[in-house]
Protein backbone atom coordinates (compact mmCIF):
# COMPACT_ATOMS: atom_id res chain seq x y z
CA UNK A 1 0.00 0.00 0.00
CA UNK A 2 1.37 3.33 -1.05
CA UNK A 3 0.75 6.40 1.54
CA UNK A 4 -1.44 8.06 -1.02
CA UNK A 5 -3.64 5.50 -0.68
CA UNK A 6 -3.55 5.60 3.18
CA UNK A 7 -6.46 7.28 4.82
CA UNK A 8 -4.91 9.80 7.52
CA UNK A 9 -2.85 8.59 10.43
CA UNK A 10 -1.58 5.44 9.17
CA UNK A 11 1.58 4.95 9.05
CA UNK A 12 3.21 3.95 6.00
CA UNK A 13 5.52 1.12 6.66
CA UNK A 14 4.67 -1.32 9.20
CA UNK A 15 7.96 -3.43 9.16
CA UNK A 16 9.36 -1.90 11.22
CA UNK A 17 7.74 -2.05 14.42
CA UNK A 18 8.04 -5.51 15.90
CA UNK A 19 4.89 -5.36 17.79
CA UNK A 20 4.42 -7.64 20.84
CA UNK A 21 2.45 -11.05 21.29
CA UNK A 22 0.84 -10.43 17.87
CA UNK A 23 1.39 -12.55 15.23
CA UNK A 24 3.12 -10.15 12.77
CA UNK A 25 3.05 -11.60 9.19
CA UNK A 26 -0.49 -11.40 9.69
CA UNK A 27 -1.14 -8.52 11.20
CA UNK A 28 1.04 -6.62 8.83
CA UNK A 29 -0.66 -8.38 5.83
CA UNK A 30 -4.56 -7.09 7.02
CA UNK A 31 -3.80 -4.94 9.91
CA UNK A 32 -6.24 -4.05 12.90
CA UNK A 33 -5.31 -0.25 13.48
CA UNK A 34 -6.97 1.85 16.36
CA UNK A 35 -6.64 6.00 16.07
CA UNK A 36 -8.65 7.27 18.51
CA UNK A 37 -10.79 6.46 21.34
CA UNK A 38 -13.44 7.80 23.51
CA UNK A 39 -15.66 6.38 26.11
CA UNK A 40 -16.55 3.38 25.46
CA UNK A 41 -15.39 3.16 21.72
CA UNK A 42 -12.19 3.09 19.70
CA UNK A 43 -11.81 4.30 16.20
CA UNK A 44 -10.55 3.07 13.04
CA UNK A 45 -8.29 5.67 10.20
CA UNK A 46 -11.57 5.89 8.49
CA UNK A 47 -13.70 6.43 11.75
CA UNK A 48 -15.71 3.07 11.82
CA UNK A 49 -16.22 2.89 16.09
CA UNK A 50 -15.11 -0.54 17.70
CA UNK A 51 -17.29 -1.09 21.19
CA UNK A 52 -13.88 -1.88 23.84
CA UNK A 53 -14.61 -5.14 25.20
CA UNK A 54 -11.37 -5.48 26.97
CA UNK A 55 -10.38 -1.49 28.45
CA UNK A 56 -7.58 -1.69 26.29
CA UNK A 57 -5.77 -4.75 27.97
CA UNK A 58 -7.38 -4.89 31.00
CA UNK A 59 -6.33 -1.46 32.18
CA UNK A 60 -8.66 1.07 30.91
CA UNK A 61 -11.28 0.76 33.62
CA UNK A 62 -12.43 4.65 33.36
CA UNK A 63 -13.30 4.38 30.00
CA UNK A 64 -11.30 6.30 26.98
CA UNK A 65 -10.57 9.96 26.78
CA UNK A 66 -11.40 10.97 29.96
CA UNK A 67 -11.24 14.94 30.24
CA UNK A 68 -9.83 15.12 34.28
CA UNK A 69 -6.99 12.49 33.31
CA UNK A 70 -6.47 14.32 30.07
CA UNK A 71 -6.13 17.90 31.96
CA UNK A 72 -4.18 16.78 34.57
CA UNK A 73 -1.82 14.79 32.39
CA UNK A 74 -1.19 17.91 30.07
CA UNK A 75 -0.73 20.41 33.17
CA UNK A 76 1.73 17.90 34.81
CA UNK A 77 3.81 18.08 31.49
CA UNK A 78 3.81 21.66 31.93
CA UNK A 79 4.83 22.31 35.59
CA UNK A 80 7.33 19.07 35.97
CA UNK A 81 8.18 16.59 32.72
CA UNK A 82 10.16 14.41 34.98
CA UNK A 83 11.96 14.29 38.18
CA UNK A 84 13.73 11.62 39.71
CA UNK A 85 12.77 9.17 42.82
CA UNK A 86 16.18 8.07 44.06
CA UNK A 87 17.23 10.87 46.84
CA UNK A 88 14.46 13.03 45.36
CA UNK A 89 10.84 13.77 45.37
CA UNK A 90 8.33 15.22 43.85
CA UNK A 91 4.74 15.74 46.10
CA UNK A 92 2.39 14.30 43.68
CA UNK A 93 4.18 10.93 43.57
CA UNK A 94 3.78 11.02 47.68
CA UNK A 95 0.26 11.39 47.42
CA UNK A 96 -0.45 9.20 45.09
CA UNK A 97 1.30 6.75 47.52
CA UNK A 98 -0.90 7.73 49.85
CA UNK A 99 -4.44 7.25 48.19
CA UNK A 100 -3.38 3.85 46.72
CA UNK A 101 -2.66 2.77 50.55
CA UNK A 102 -5.64 4.15 51.79
CA UNK A 103 -7.82 1.69 49.26
CA UNK A 104 -5.87 -1.50 50.78
CA UNK A 105 -7.46 -3.40 52.89
CA UNK A 106 -5.57 -4.06 56.52
CA UNK A 107 -1.85 -2.48 57.35
CA UNK A 108 -1.01 -2.92 53.27
CA UNK A 109 0.26 1.28 54.02
CA UNK A 110 3.08 1.35 51.91
CA UNK A 111 4.04 1.74 47.95
CA UNK A 112 6.70 0.88 46.01
CA UNK A 113 6.35 2.25 42.10
CA UNK A 114 7.73 0.53 38.78
CA UNK A 115 6.58 1.68 35.43
CA UNK A 116 4.60 -1.76 34.61
CA UNK A 117 3.18 -4.72 36.13
CA UNK A 118 5.74 -7.11 35.14
CA UNK A 119 8.27 -5.05 36.94
CA UNK A 120 5.85 -4.68 39.75
CA UNK A 121 5.74 -8.44 39.90
CA UNK A 122 9.67 -8.36 39.58
CA UNK A 123 10.04 -6.26 42.69
CA UNK A 124 7.21 -7.98 44.75
CA UNK A 125 9.46 -10.96 44.15
CA UNK A 126 12.58 -9.18 44.91
CA UNK A 127 11.40 -7.42 48.34
CA UNK A 128 10.20 -10.98 49.05
CA UNK A 129 13.77 -12.33 49.33
CA UNK A 130 15.09 -8.79 50.56
CA UNK A 131 12.62 -9.09 53.35
CA UNK A 132 13.69 -12.85 54.68
CA UNK A 133 17.60 -11.38 54.32
CA UNK A 134 17.19 -8.72 56.31
CA UNK A 135 14.90 -10.45 58.99
CA UNK A 136 18.20 -12.97 59.15
CA UNK A 137 16.08 -16.05 57.22
CA UNK A 138 18.30 -15.88 54.46
CA UNK A 139 17.52 -19.66 53.72
CA UNK A 140 14.17 -18.62 52.61
CA UNK A 141 14.84 -18.10 48.82
CA UNK A 142 12.42 -20.44 46.87
CA UNK A 143 9.09 -18.89 44.59
CA UNK A 144 6.05 -20.27 44.50
CA UNK A 145 3.70 -19.59 41.70
CA UNK A 146 1.12 -21.45 39.46
CA UNK A 147 0.28 -23.36 36.47
CA UNK A 148 -1.69 -20.95 33.92
CA UNK A 149 -0.13 -17.77 36.16
CA UNK A 150 0.88 -14.64 34.24
CA UNK A 151 3.02 -12.14 36.20
CA UNK A 152 4.43 -10.50 32.96
CA UNK A 153 7.72 -11.08 31.53
CA UNK A 154 10.63 -10.14 33.60
CA UNK A 155 12.71 -13.28 34.51
CA UNK A 156 10.76 -13.11 37.71
CA UNK A 157 7.27 -13.15 36.60
CA UNK A 158 7.89 -16.28 33.76
CA UNK A 159 9.66 -17.75 36.50
CA UNK A 160 6.90 -17.95 39.11
CA UNK A 161 4.19 -17.61 35.32
CA UNK A 162 2.45 -20.96 34.52
CA UNK A 163 1.86 -20.00 30.53
CA UNK A 164 4.13 -22.30 28.87
CA UNK A 165 4.80 -20.43 25.42
CA UNK A 166 6.00 -17.76 27.87
CA UNK A 167 8.68 -19.89 29.56
CA UNK A 168 9.72 -22.73 26.99
CA UNK A 169 12.09 -20.40 24.98
CA UNK A 170 14.02 -18.75 27.39
CA UNK A 171 16.01 -21.52 29.03
CA UNK A 172 16.75 -22.23 32.53
CA UNK A 173 14.75 -19.39 34.09
CA UNK A 174 15.41 -18.20 37.55
CA UNK A 175 16.78 -21.66 40.08
CA UNK A 176 14.24 -22.23 42.84
CA UNK A 177 10.58 -21.88 41.89
CA UNK A 178 7.94 -24.53 41.92
CA UNK A 179 3.60 -24.22 40.68
CA UNK A 180 0.60 -24.63 42.92
CA UNK A 181 -1.60 -26.18 40.57
CA UNK A 182 -4.15 -24.08 38.51
CA UNK A 183 -7.51 -24.20 39.82
CA UNK A 184 -9.34 -24.85 36.53
CA UNK A 185 -11.39 -28.76 36.22
CA UNK A 186 -14.36 -28.02 33.49
CA UNK A 187 -16.03 -31.17 34.08
CA UNK A 188 -17.00 -30.00 37.96
CA UNK A 189 -16.80 -25.69 36.86
CA UNK A 190 -17.97 -25.09 33.78
CA UNK A 191 -20.68 -22.74 33.01
CA UNK A 192 -20.24 -21.25 37.13
CA UNK A 193 -21.55 -17.85 37.52
CA UNK A 194 -18.64 -15.86 39.38
CA UNK A 195 -16.58 -18.01 41.84
CA UNK A 196 -16.81 -21.76 41.22
CA UNK A 197 -18.02 -23.95 44.05
CA UNK A 198 -15.35 -26.83 43.68
CA UNK A 199 -11.75 -25.80 43.88
CA UNK A 200 -10.82 -24.78 47.55
CA UNK A 201 -8.17 -27.75 47.86
CA UNK A 202 -6.28 -26.90 45.42
CA UNK A 203 -4.29 -24.55 47.44
CA UNK A 204 -4.02 -27.61 49.96
CA UNK A 205 -0.97 -28.53 47.03
CA UNK A 206 1.12 -26.37 48.92
CA UNK A 207 1.22 -28.60 51.71
CA UNK A 208 3.07 -30.72 49.25
CA UNK A 209 5.37 -28.41 48.18
CA UNK A 210 6.10 -27.54 51.40
CA UNK A 211 6.53 -31.44 52.37
CA UNK A 212 9.30 -31.30 49.59
CA UNK A 213 11.26 -28.84 50.18
CA UNK A 214 10.82 -27.69 53.66
CA UNK A 215 8.69 -23.84 54.84
CA UNK A 216 12.82 -22.75 55.74
CA UNK A 217 13.50 -22.80 51.79
CA UNK A 218 10.16 -20.64 50.75
CA UNK A 219 9.90 -16.69 50.62
CA UNK A 220 6.94 -16.39 49.04
CA UNK A 221 3.58 -17.23 46.84
CA UNK A 222 2.43 -15.50 44.45
CA UNK A 223 -1.19 -15.78 42.66
CA UNK A 224 -3.53 -13.95 40.78
CA UNK A 225 -7.02 -13.69 42.41
CA UNK A 226 -8.54 -13.96 39.03
CA UNK A 227 -6.11 -15.70 36.43
CA UNK A 228 -6.64 -12.91 33.30
CA UNK A 229 -4.34 -13.68 31.07
CA UNK A 230 -4.51 -17.26 30.90
CA UNK A 231 -8.20 -17.08 29.87
CA UNK A 232 -10.33 -15.56 33.23
CA UNK A 233 -10.10 -18.35 36.17
CA UNK A 234 -12.07 -16.96 38.88
CA UNK A 235 -10.74 -18.63 42.22
CA UNK A 236 -12.84 -20.87 43.51
CA UNK A 237 -15.17 -20.55 46.60
CA UNK A 238 -12.55 -20.19 49.97
CA UNK A 239 -9.40 -21.06 47.55
CA UNK A 240 -7.40 -17.86 48.90
CA UNK A 241 -8.64 -17.99 52.42
CA UNK A 242 -6.90 -21.52 52.40
CA UNK A 243 -4.34 -20.51 50.86
CA UNK A 244 -3.60 -17.38 53.35
CA UNK A 245 -3.97 -19.98 56.17
CA UNK A 246 -1.79 -22.32 55.16
CA UNK A 247 0.88 -19.72 53.83
CA UNK A 248 0.43 -18.15 57.73
CA UNK A 249 1.06 -21.74 59.02
CA UNK A 250 4.59 -21.83 56.82
CA UNK A 251 5.72 -19.00 57.59
CA UNK A 252 5.48 -18.02 54.00
CA UNK A 253 4.75 -14.53 52.39
CA UNK A 254 1.15 -14.21 50.65
CA UNK A 255 1.49 -12.06 46.64
CA UNK A 256 -1.66 -11.34 45.66
CA UNK A 257 -0.66 -10.16 41.75
CA UNK A 258 -3.66 -7.57 41.06
CA UNK A 259 -2.48 -5.76 38.03
CA UNK A 260 -5.82 -7.32 36.14
CA UNK A 261 -8.24 -7.59 39.24
CA UNK A 262 -7.15 -3.61 41.19
CA UNK A 263 -9.00 -0.56 40.61
CA UNK A 264 -12.78 -2.45 40.15
CA UNK A 265 -12.50 -4.70 38.04
CA UNK A 266 -13.87 -7.16 40.65
CA UNK A 267 -15.80 -4.63 42.24
CA UNK A 268 -13.55 -3.35 44.75
CA UNK A 269 -10.50 -1.16 45.06
CA UNK A 270 -9.00 -4.73 45.38
CA UNK A 271 -9.98 -8.42 45.17
CA UNK A 272 -7.99 -8.71 48.72
CA UNK A 273 -10.90 -6.59 49.90
CA UNK A 274 -14.14 -8.96 47.80
CA UNK A 275 -12.47 -12.26 49.27
CA UNK A 276 -11.94 -11.00 52.79
CA UNK A 277 -8.26 -12.03 52.13
CA UNK A 278 -5.26 -9.82 53.22
CA UNK A 279 -1.57 -10.68 51.80
CA UNK A 280 1.42 -9.73 52.47
CA UNK A 281 1.93 -7.98 49.39
CA UNK A 282 -0.45 -6.92 46.40
CA UNK A 283 0.72 -5.69 42.91
CA UNK A 284 -1.14 -3.40 40.90
CA UNK A 285 -0.74 -1.56 38.00
CA UNK A 286 -2.48 -0.69 34.42
CA UNK A 287 -5.82 0.45 36.27
CA UNK A 288 -4.06 2.95 38.40
CA UNK A 289 -3.80 5.46 35.90
CA UNK A 290 -6.89 4.13 33.41
CA UNK A 291 -4.13 2.74 31.23
CA UNK A 292 -3.34 6.29 30.35
CA UNK A 293 0.50 6.71 31.22
CA UNK A 294 2.14 3.48 32.71
CA UNK A 295 2.42 3.27 36.09
CA UNK A 296 3.31 -0.42 38.54
CA UNK A 297 3.93 -1.19 41.98
CA UNK A 298 3.91 -2.73 44.74
CA UNK A 299 2.02 -2.30 47.73
CA UNK A 300 3.34 -4.37 51.45
CA UNK A 301 2.62 -4.57 54.94
CA UNK A 302 3.77 -2.70 57.59
CA UNK A 303 5.59 -4.88 58.80
CA UNK A 304 7.58 -5.50 55.63
CA UNK A 305 8.26 -1.64 55.29
CA UNK A 306 9.27 -1.57 59.42
CA UNK A 307 11.83 -4.68 58.48
CA UNK A 308 14.26 -2.79 56.05
CA UNK A 309 13.99 0.94 58.33
CA UNK A 310 16.92 -0.28 60.22
CA UNK A 311 20.72 1.00 59.96
CA UNK A 312 22.63 4.10 59.70
CA UNK A 313 19.86 6.81 58.32
CA UNK A 314 21.92 7.72 55.68
CA UNK A 315 21.64 4.32 54.38
CA UNK A 316 19.62 3.07 51.42
CA UNK A 317 17.71 0.46 52.99
CA UNK A 318 16.43 -1.23 49.41
CA UNK A 319 18.91 -1.57 46.46
CA UNK A 320 16.01 -1.82 43.65
CA UNK A 321 13.91 1.14 41.56
CA UNK A 322 13.84 2.32 38.44
CA UNK A 323 13.92 5.87 36.70
CA UNK A 324 10.65 5.78 36.00
CA UNK A 325 9.29 4.69 39.76
CA UNK A 326 7.19 7.40 40.29
CA UNK A 327 6.82 9.49 37.24
CA UNK A 328 5.44 12.77 37.57
CA UNK A 329 3.03 12.10 34.64
CA UNK A 330 1.67 8.77 36.04
CA UNK A 331 1.13 10.44 39.33
CA UNK A 332 -0.40 12.97 38.44
CA UNK A 333 -2.61 10.73 36.02
CA UNK A 334 -2.80 8.19 39.28
CA UNK A 335 -4.67 10.98 41.38
CA UNK A 336 -6.64 11.94 38.81
CA UNK A 337 -7.84 8.75 37.93
CA UNK A 338 -8.45 7.78 41.41
CA UNK A 339 -10.90 10.91 41.54
CA UNK A 340 -12.66 9.84 38.46
CA UNK A 341 -13.00 6.34 40.15
CA UNK A 342 -14.53 8.21 43.36
CA UNK A 343 -16.85 10.73 42.13
CA UNK A 344 -17.89 7.96 39.61
CA UNK A 345 -18.54 5.43 42.02
CA UNK A 346 -17.41 2.70 39.44
CA UNK A 347 -16.27 0.05 41.77
CA UNK A 348 -19.23 0.06 43.29
CA UNK A 349 -21.32 0.21 39.89
CA UNK A 350 -19.17 -2.71 38.78
CA UNK A 351 -20.73 -4.56 41.81
CA UNK A 352 -24.09 -3.49 40.95
CA UNK A 353 -23.81 -4.53 37.24
CA UNK A 354 -22.11 -7.74 38.24
CA UNK A 355 -25.76 -9.71 37.82
CA UNK A 356 -26.81 -8.26 34.62
CA UNK A 357 -23.45 -8.93 33.32
CA UNK A 358 -23.62 -12.28 34.67
CA UNK A 359 -26.87 -13.31 33.26
CA UNK A 360 -26.10 -11.42 29.87
CA UNK A 361 -22.88 -14.02 29.28
CA UNK A 362 -24.38 -16.90 30.30
CA UNK A 363 -27.36 -16.24 27.46
CA UNK A 364 -24.43 -17.30 24.97
CA UNK A 365 -24.37 -21.20 26.64
CA UNK A 366 -26.08 -23.20 23.83
CA UNK A 367 -24.13 -21.31 21.04
CA UNK A 368 -21.83 -23.08 18.85
CA UNK A 369 -18.64 -24.63 19.98
CA UNK A 370 -19.27 -22.85 23.28
CA UNK A 371 -18.24 -25.30 25.97
CA UNK A 372 -17.78 -22.97 29.22
CA UNK A 373 -18.41 -19.63 30.06
CA UNK A 374 -16.48 -18.06 32.94
CA UNK A 375 -17.61 -14.66 35.27
CA UNK A 376 -16.03 -12.92 37.61
CA UNK A 377 -16.99 -8.97 38.53
CA UNK A 378 -16.57 -7.26 35.32
CA UNK A 379 -15.00 -10.19 33.26
CA UNK A 380 -15.96 -12.77 31.28
CA UNK A 381 -14.32 -15.85 29.01
CA UNK A 382 -15.84 -18.33 26.86
CA UNK A 383 -14.31 -21.19 25.74
CA UNK A 384 -14.46 -22.28 22.45
CA UNK A 385 -14.07 -25.63 20.92
CA UNK A 386 -10.79 -25.48 19.04
CA UNK A 387 -11.15 -26.56 15.26
CA UNK A 388 -9.41 -29.91 14.16
CA UNK A 389 -6.75 -28.14 12.33
CA UNK A 390 -5.39 -26.41 15.33
CA UNK A 391 -5.66 -24.69 18.06
CA UNK A 392 -6.59 -20.90 18.31
CA UNK A 393 -7.51 -20.52 15.35
CA UNK A 394 -11.41 -20.24 15.80
CA UNK A 395 -10.61 -18.00 18.44
CA UNK A 396 -8.42 -15.83 16.17
CA UNK A 397 -10.60 -15.81 13.36
CA UNK A 398 -13.63 -14.74 16.09
CA UNK A 399 -11.43 -12.01 16.95
CA UNK A 400 -10.46 -10.95 13.71
CA UNK A 401 -13.90 -10.79 12.61
CA UNK A 402 -15.43 -8.92 15.90
CA UNK A 403 -13.17 -6.13 15.12
CA UNK A 404 -13.65 -5.65 11.13
CA UNK A 405 -17.55 -6.75 10.90
CA UNK A 406 -18.89 -5.99 14.76
CA UNK A 407 -16.83 -3.66 15.56
CA UNK A 408 -15.96 -4.93 19.28
CA UNK A 409 -12.35 -5.56 20.44
CA UNK A 410 -12.04 -8.93 22.13
CA UNK A 411 -8.95 -10.57 23.49
CA UNK A 412 -8.09 -14.15 22.82
CA UNK A 413 -5.77 -16.92 24.56
CA UNK A 414 -6.23 -19.80 22.75
CA UNK A 415 -9.34 -20.49 22.02
CA UNK A 416 -10.77 -18.50 25.30
CA UNK A 417 -12.32 -15.16 24.09
CA UNK A 418 -11.80 -12.77 26.78
CA UNK A 419 -13.77 -9.50 27.70
CA UNK A 420 -13.13 -6.78 30.20
CA UNK A 421 -15.16 -3.88 29.18
CA UNK A 422 -14.57 -0.36 30.89
CA UNK A 423 -16.72 0.02 34.09
CA UNK A 424 -18.46 2.95 32.54
CA UNK A 425 -20.26 0.05 30.51
CA UNK A 426 -24.23 1.05 30.24
CA UNK A 427 -26.24 -2.75 30.46
CA UNK A 428 -27.99 -1.94 27.36
CA UNK A 429 -24.23 -1.54 25.99
CA UNK A 430 -23.92 -4.81 27.46
CA UNK A 431 -26.65 -6.41 25.62
CA UNK A 432 -24.94 -4.60 22.49
CA UNK A 433 -21.80 -6.54 23.30
CA UNK A 434 -23.44 -10.15 23.99
CA UNK A 435 -25.22 -9.67 20.41
CA UNK A 436 -21.88 -9.12 18.01
CA UNK A 437 -20.14 -12.00 20.19
CA UNK A 438 -23.14 -14.28 19.48
CA UNK A 439 -23.10 -13.11 15.51
CA UNK A 440 -19.24 -13.31 15.98
CA UNK A 441 -19.64 -17.11 17.21
CA UNK A 442 -22.25 -18.28 14.93
CA UNK A 443 -19.87 -16.29 12.64
CA UNK A 444 -17.23 -19.36 13.22
CA UNK A 445 -19.33 -22.26 13.60
CA UNK A 446 -17.58 -23.89 10.89
C1 LIG B 1 -1.61 -10.43 36.62
C2 LIG B 1 -0.64 -9.70 35.75
N1 LIG B 1 0.59 -9.43 36.21
C3 LIG B 1 1.49 -8.76 35.48
C4 LIG B 1 1.17 -8.33 34.21
C5 LIG B 1 2.20 -7.62 33.41
O1 LIG B 1 1.91 -6.28 33.24
P1 LIG B 1 2.66 -5.43 32.14
O2 LIG B 1 2.22 -5.93 30.81
O3 LIG B 1 2.25 -4.02 32.46
O4 LIG B 1 4.13 -5.61 32.35
C6 LIG B 1 -0.09 -8.56 33.70
C7 LIG B 1 -0.46 -8.10 32.35
O5 LIG B 1 -1.48 -8.44 31.79
C8 LIG B 1 -1.02 -9.28 34.48
O6 LIG B 1 -2.24 -9.58 34.01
Amino acid sequence: MTSATQPLGTPNNLEAFWMPFTANRSFKQNPRMIARAEGMFYYTPEGKPVMDGTAGLWCCNAGHARKPIIQAIQAQAEELDFAPSFQFGHPKVFAAAARIASLAPGDLDHVFFAGSGSEAADTALKIALAYWNVTGKGSKTRLIGRERGYHGVGFGGISVGGMVNNRKFFGSLLAGTDHLPHTYDREKQAFSKGEPDYGAHFADDLDRIVALHDGSTIAAVIVEPMAGSTGGLPAPKGYLKRLRELCDKHGILLIFDEVITGFGRLGYAFAAERYGVIPDMITFAKGVTSGTVPMGGVIVRKHIYDAFMNGPDNAIELFHGYTYSGHPLAAAACLATLDVYREEGLFERAREMEPAWADALMTLKGEPNVVDIRQVGIVGAIDLAPRADGVGKRAFEAMDRLFREEGLMVRTAADTIAFSPPLIITESQIGELVDKLRRGIRAVAA
